[in-house]
């Protein structure tokens, strides 16, 4: 199949350019698209013979459930048994924006979008293309990250192509993301709402509206014994080919302690990388080293993780150590990105 792309951000919308992606949509295709978190790889979430597509194409296990996105307030009640106000209360603050939760799901929404499932994600982006598009394409678009399986989820069009070049009808290519990690997932069906998976919406900025909001303890850990509550966070996601550690502790020493480590692999042979910051990526010596930002500006670093790791495996480095990013803020989605990207191996320098 070939994949068209066409380009258009939010500055440009083009009635007849949308026109045709919805039509792709609605005539069982799939069409990758710009949100304000990733590109998603979007399919009618009403159609299970869509998301049998979705699976195919992304290479994934079709236990793994999709995010229905929506493009209006109206369009929730139909795939939803019932709207909780704790729902309401977050659309009221949050939506349009990076944030889905989980509801009971009416008949409407086929299992093949649930994987089985009687609950059903949903969210409503705030990005422009993706809400024209959403509309275009009848209302209820499924949709995850449009990266074939266990890569790390595309932030700008270019990564979507190298994924699914020839897998789908069309791609439409918005530029740039803004945040760079996929939204926050909050589960609103059992008696306290509790985050999945964290993102640019944080917990503090939850308990703003709903007062008590609790975390799946497999976010920044592994030796819970417990399977993660969003049955795609178990997946070993977004890890780069090279093996990667995260060094954490105060900057000097870590530094050195990632000097040594370095020399020690280049002498064996290894190409090796680095993922510091703005500040300290100049003290490093690795074949490849790159900065992912600047720690007084966290969303800089979310911003550019995915393409770091999409570039470490361009480059074929073997070894790559990174710096420890603080957990507050948006900070402990880039940590629980990092800390599934080295399969929670972290060295603690002091
Ligand atoms: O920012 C985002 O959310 C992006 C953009 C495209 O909107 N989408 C995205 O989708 O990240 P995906 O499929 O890559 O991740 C969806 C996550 C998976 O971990 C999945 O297991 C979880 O949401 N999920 C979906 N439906 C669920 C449900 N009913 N219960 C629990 N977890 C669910
Ligand atoms: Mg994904």
């Amino acid at each position: 199949m070939d994949t068209k792309v066409i380009r258009m951000d939010e500055q440009h919308i083009d009635p007849a350019a949308l026109r045709e992606a919805g039509d792709i949509i609605k005539a069982g295709g799939l069409v990758a698209f710009p949100t304000e978190t990733v590109y998603g790889l979007g399919g009618d979430a009403l159609n299970p013979e869509s998301s049998r597509k979705i699976y195919a194409a992304k290479g994934r296990p079709s236990d793994n459930p999709l995010i229905v996105h929506i493009a209006d307030m109206a369009a929730l009640k139909a795939i939803v048994k019932e709207i909780p106000e704790s729902a309401e209360r977050l659309a009221e603050a949050f939506w349009p924006g990076p944030l889905t939760m989980i509801l009971m799901k009416s008949d409407l929404v086929p299992c093949e979008t649930t994987g089985g499932l009687d609950t059903v994600a949903v969210r409503m982006p705030v990005h422009k293309v993706a809400r024209e598009f959403i509309r275009a394409a009848g209302g209820y678009v499924a949709a995850p990250s449009a990266n074939r399986s266990g890569r790390p989820s595309p932030t700008e069009a270019k990564y979507v192509a190298e994924d699914m070049d020839g897998r789908i009808e069309m791609i439409i290519d918005g530029g740039d993301v803004e945040i760079g990690l996929e939204s926050t997932i909050v589960d609103l069906t059992v008696p306290q709402p509790m985050i999945l998976r964290p993102g640019h919406i944080t917990k503090e900025m939850l308990e703003d509206v709903l007062t008590c909001v609790e975390e799946d303890c497999t976010m920044m850990r592994d030796d819970s014994g417990q399977a993660p509550k969003a049955p795609g966070m178990k997946y070993r996601h977004y890890a780069p080919k090279g093996d990667l550690t995260i060094v954490a502790g105060t900057e000097d020493v870590v530094a050195s302690y990632i000097n040594e480590q370095l020399a020690e692999q280049r002498l064996i042979g290894k190409k090796t990388g680095v993922i510091g910051t703005d500040r300290t990526i100049g003290c490093y010596h690795a074949d490849v080293c790159k900065s992912a930002g600047n720690r007084e500006d966290e969303g800089t670093i979310a911003r550019e993780l995915y393409r770091i790791l999409r570039e470490f495996d361009d480059e074929s480095v073997e070894v790559i150590y990174s710096e420890a990013f603080d957990t507050s803020g948006i900070g402990q989605a880039i940590m629980n990105r990092l800390l599934k990207a080295a399969g929670h191996k972290v060295v603690n320098v002091q």
